[in-house]
């Protein structure tokens, strides 16, 4: 099987780059440790699609560490990094990818990718398991299964299950305690922070910071502003989240009087037109607006557009200024896409490190389940969710107490 990159000569900095976070991924460290002993995917073929960076390469490394032909596909023109795509070639991984290819480029890599006829998937999006559903249905009879990485596949999946049309189980990773809870909210909360202050090189101390939704992500990005010496405002539409965000010591209002003493905002919701034109009115000259939640629909950029009076300009490299009629100017960073992806490097190393941990987990889970599960949308039990965690503790030398028989006895009295 050949595989489609941009040049093989690349190589270099791919296996520098994937050296670099496997030092910072000890979860995953230990599982090739073991997996590359016992072999328990010798035999299966694999085709993973997932944003084709160095966290990604390593998980690829893992799967075929642990006896899998794997091929890899990115899961987003613009995340696939060449040179790591070059490294993994060198690793014997069939790669399909290219930086910025073409919607028709990226269309062939999934078919190549899917040519290996697989017996395990992975996939980020949902882009994959659409065509195990569609043109390559013919190949679904032989998976055994997969599992899918984000929230956007979690959806597609959920409707294909609700009219009991999937083709073979999946494993909703994404939903998994171990993932939401540490890269939902450790994950988002630093990235957000990082990419807003790489791309504004101002200051957060001081600065009055707007977080829209305190859910998982929410919660990580309010901490972390908070940390970096932020006067945190919360506007929420759930009365109990609400509550939560005051007890953890932020102010609490509606987005119509935030809008009115905002520095910067960070949606991360969900929803969408959470930040509109009777906002874009009253905000303070020179308010930074960004969004870290799923779709770029949570601030309106067309009310945006339309209220500019002359042409939006390139503030800064990611800031696109729009100005008011009053002359105030209201900057936007990353086009109101997730501003960790698209103003930065996304989630670091160490959350990916679980994340990624639970992808092999999940793999062994439906291989060993085999014939036990149906054609169903799965989430992963709850002792892989501790398991991850116990590894992640041991990785850096933290030890916890356990429960004595006494113990046991007593809970269970009670
Ligand atoms: P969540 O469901 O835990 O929290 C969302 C919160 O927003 C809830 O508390 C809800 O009451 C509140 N909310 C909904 N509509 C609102 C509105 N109009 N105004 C104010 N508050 C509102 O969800 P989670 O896990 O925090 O995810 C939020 C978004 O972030 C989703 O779109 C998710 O896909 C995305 N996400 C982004 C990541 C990234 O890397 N940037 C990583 C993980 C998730």
């Amino acid at each position: 099987m050949k595989s489609m990159i941009r040049d093989i000569n690349l190589a270099k900095t791919g296996h520098q780059k994937i050296a670099w976070v496997k030092e910072y991924m000890p979860v995953l460290k230990d599982l090739d440790a073991r997996l590359s002993q016992s072999k328990p995917f010798a035999g299966k073929k694999m085709v993973v699609t997932i944003h084709l960076e160095a966290k990604t390469a390593y998980l690829a490394q893992v799967l075929k560490n642990a006896g899998a032909e794997v091929a890899i596909t990115g899961s987003n023109p613009l995340s696939t990094q060449d040179d790591i795509a070059a490294a993994l070639v060198e690793s014997g991984i069939h790669v399909f990818a290219t930086h910025n290819c073409t919607a028709t480029e990226y269309d062939e890599f999934l078919h190549r990718a899917l040519d290996i006829e697989p017996d395990l998937i992975i996939d980020d999006g949902g882009d994959l398991v659409s065509l195990l559903h569609g043109e390559r249905a013919n190949l679904a009879k032989n998976i055994i299964g997969g599992s899918e990485e984000t929230t956007t596949g979690v959806h597609r999946l959920k409707a294909l299950d609700s009219q009991n049309k999937l083709n073979f189980p999946m494993i909703a990773v994404n939903d998994a305690y171990c993932k939401y809870l540490f890269d939902n909210r450790y994950g988002t909360g630093q990235s957000s922070l990082e990419a807003i202050m790489h791309s504004t090189n101002l200051v957060i101390a001081g600065k009055n910071v707007v977080v829209a939704g305190y859910g998982w992500c929410g919660k990580g990005v309010a901490m972390r502003a908070k940390g970096l010496g932020a006067n945190v405002i919360v506007t929420e539409i759930n009365p109990i989240k609400a509550v939560e965000a005051m007890f953890d010591g932020y102010q609490v209002m509606s987005m119509n009087d935030a809008a009115k003493v905002g520095d910067i905002f960070v949606t991360v919701t969900g929803c969408c037109d959470v930040i509109t034109k009777e906002h874009f009115a009253v905000m303070k000259d020179g308010a930074i607006l960004s969004n870290a939640g799923h779709f770029d629909l949570e601030v309106n950029v067309v009310d945006l557009k339309a209220m500019s009076v002359v042409e939006p300009y390139e503030a800064r490299k990611n800031i696109m200024a729009y100005t008011m009629a009053d002359g105030r100017k209201l900057n936007l960073i990353g086009e109101g896409r997730l501003v960790n992806l698209a103003a930065g490097d996304g989630h670091p190393t160490e959350i990916m490190d679980l994340s990624f941990a639970m992808q092999v987990l999940a793999m062994l889970y439906v291989q060993d389940n085999k014939g036990k599960l149906e054609n169903h949308l799965y989430t992963l039990p709850e002792d892989l969710n501790t398991q991850v965690a116990a590894l992640k503790l041991a990785s850096r030398g933290l030890s916890i107490d356990s429960l004595t028989t006494a113990q046991i006895e007593y809970l269970n009295k009670a």
